[in-house]
């Protein structure tokens, strides 16, 4: 499932075979109750805001003994601050909007294994794996734009908006050596 057909139709093109939905996670999954084995996010959860109803839903969907998997990342706090900065700068020539944790509004609970692990508890989770790791790479201003221009939000953008956000990322893309992409992986399981 994804907000924007933009992504989804990237997501046909390279996912032979899966039924694709476009939907907010934010309101009521249109998935029967205890449907599920497994849920799985990657790279969205920190761009919702509040989790509360996005996880009770997921909670709902899943059939007892059901699994949940997240990554998120933490691009939105200090040590992402490079590539966000760069993230910024093109988002805003294009005149868009920033994601919820470029302007510091994701839910802070993701930022707190133990405030996550209770949150999780609260709407019928138990955590059963919780890693951080980080992925790194050197990278000259033509591969960071290549990197980016392949990546939401800036993906989504086409004509003279992409043009803007090259333009802004490259005039200063050439202090960036390296990305530093900090990620957690949550894996819970479903009790109740
Ligand atoms: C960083 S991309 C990750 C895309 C894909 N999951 C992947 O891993 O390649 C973030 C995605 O979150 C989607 N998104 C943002 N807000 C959403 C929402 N409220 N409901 C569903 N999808 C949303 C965006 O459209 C975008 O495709």
């Amino acid at each position: 499932m994804d907000l924007s057909p933009a992504e989804l139709r990237l997501a046909r093109e390279r996912v032979r075979g899966a039924t694709l939905v476009e939907g907010d996670s934010t309101a009521p999954l249109p998935f029967d109750d205890r449907s599920f084995d497994w849920v799985v996010s990657h790279l969205v959860v920190m761009l919702l805001g509040a989790l509360d109803d996005t996880f009770s839903e997921a909670a709902r969907v899943l059939k007892r003994g059901g699994k949940l998997a997240f990554v998120f990342d933490d691009l939105g706090r200090a040590d992402g601050a490079t590539y966000v900065e760069l993230m910024r700068a093109g988002l805003a020539a294009a005149g868009r909007e920033q994601p919820a944790h470029f302007r510091g509004a994701a839910d802070a609970r993701l930022y707190d294994a133990a405030a996550l692990e209770t949150f999780l508890e609260d709407v019928g989770f138990r955590t059963i794996a919780h890693h951080r790791f980080a992925v790194g790479m050197h990278v000259d201003a033509d591969d960071l734009w290549a990197f980016m221009h392949a990546s939401y939000p800036i993906g989504e953008l086409d004509g003279h908006e992409l043009d803007a956000a090259k333009r802004a990322v490259l005039a200063r893309a050439a202090e960036v050596q390296e990305l530093h992409i900090p990620l957690q992986l949550v894996i819970a399981e479903r009790f109740a």
